[in-house]
């Protein structure tokens, strides 16, 4: 179990307000705009396809921690057969409804790594967006979806660093001066290094790809994209493809 039950209850109460671009979920609207053009574009980079003219070419995307669906529901909207997890019954709810109501098919499952994925189920792509810094035991939650990424497959990983910056702007600035994140919404010893993902990624058979950082600003709400990884950072993995088959023996 990686679920924090006192997180989990925060995000049920919050669920109703998901798809309020205005509401305590801004900062993530803002982020999603952002991260969403990256995750496309590096999908197509990866897999050598053009999403703007191909789609997602059905690909098959795990969102772990999907929250009400922001990037669950624009990724199956451009093709990609998706499947949205979230330990919060609440988000869940809220997420299986939009997408109802917007007539966009995402298969949403309720639970953690470990309570929902299959031991050999296995997906291009898997999302694990603004999530790690929420669970308890983060080796164990990303060694467990890193598992679940497909020979030639993909994972991207958001969150924010544990430095003294991240400190001063993402908690003492974001929730105590500027509020623009609820207070509590984050605490500093859980956020995580790069080194750490990479350590528990790369430990279940991934190899590290690129790292870049993001800026939020919380005066004029816009994201960008920046070299300094020492506040919120977007991170990505690969696996190997998997060595193609000897040849048959000759027949005798
Ligand atoms: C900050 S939200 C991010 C939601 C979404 N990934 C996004 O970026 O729009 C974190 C989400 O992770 C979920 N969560 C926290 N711990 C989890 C766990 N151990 N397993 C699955 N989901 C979890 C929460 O319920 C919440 O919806």
């Amino acid at each position: 179990m990686t679920a924090i039950a006192s997180e989990i209850e925060r995000f049920n109460r919050l669920s109703a307000t998901w798809w309020n671009s205005e509401g305590p979920m801004r900062p993530l609207h803002v982020v999603n705009a952002l991260r969403l053009g990256y995750v496309v574009e590096r999908i197509g980079q990866h897999f050598g396809f053009d999403p703007a003219t191909d789609g997602l070419r059905d690909l098959r995307v795990l969102d772990m921690g999907c929250g009400g669906g922001l990037m669950a529901e624009p990724l199956a909207r451009l093709g990609a057969r998706v499947v949205g997890v979230d330990a919060s019954p609440g988000n869940v709810a809220a997420a299986s409804l939009h997408a109802a109501q917007q007539g966009v098919a995402v298969e949403y499952r309720l639970g953690d790594p470990g309570q929902t994925l299959q031991a050999h189920e296995m997906f291009n792509v898997v999302l694990a967006l603004e999530v790690v810094e929420h669970v308890d035991d983060v080796p164990a939650f990303v060694h467990r979806v890193a598992r679940s990424v497909a020979p030639g497959g993909l994972l991207l990983v958001s969150t924010i660093n544990r430095t003294w910056k991240s400190y001063l702007f993402a908690i003492v600035g974001a929730e105590y001066v500027l509020r623009v994140l609820p207070r509590g919404t984050h605490r500093w010893r859980q956020l995580v290094r790069p080194s750490e993902l990479s350590a528990a990624a790369t430990g279940a058979g991934l190899q590290p790809g690129d790292l870049r950082g993001m800026r939020y600003n919380p005066i004029r709400h816009t994201a960008a994209w920046c070299r300094d990884t020492r506040v919120n950072y977007i991170t990505t993995f690969f696996r190997a493809p998997a060595a193609p088959e000897a040849d048959a023996p000759p027949a005798r």
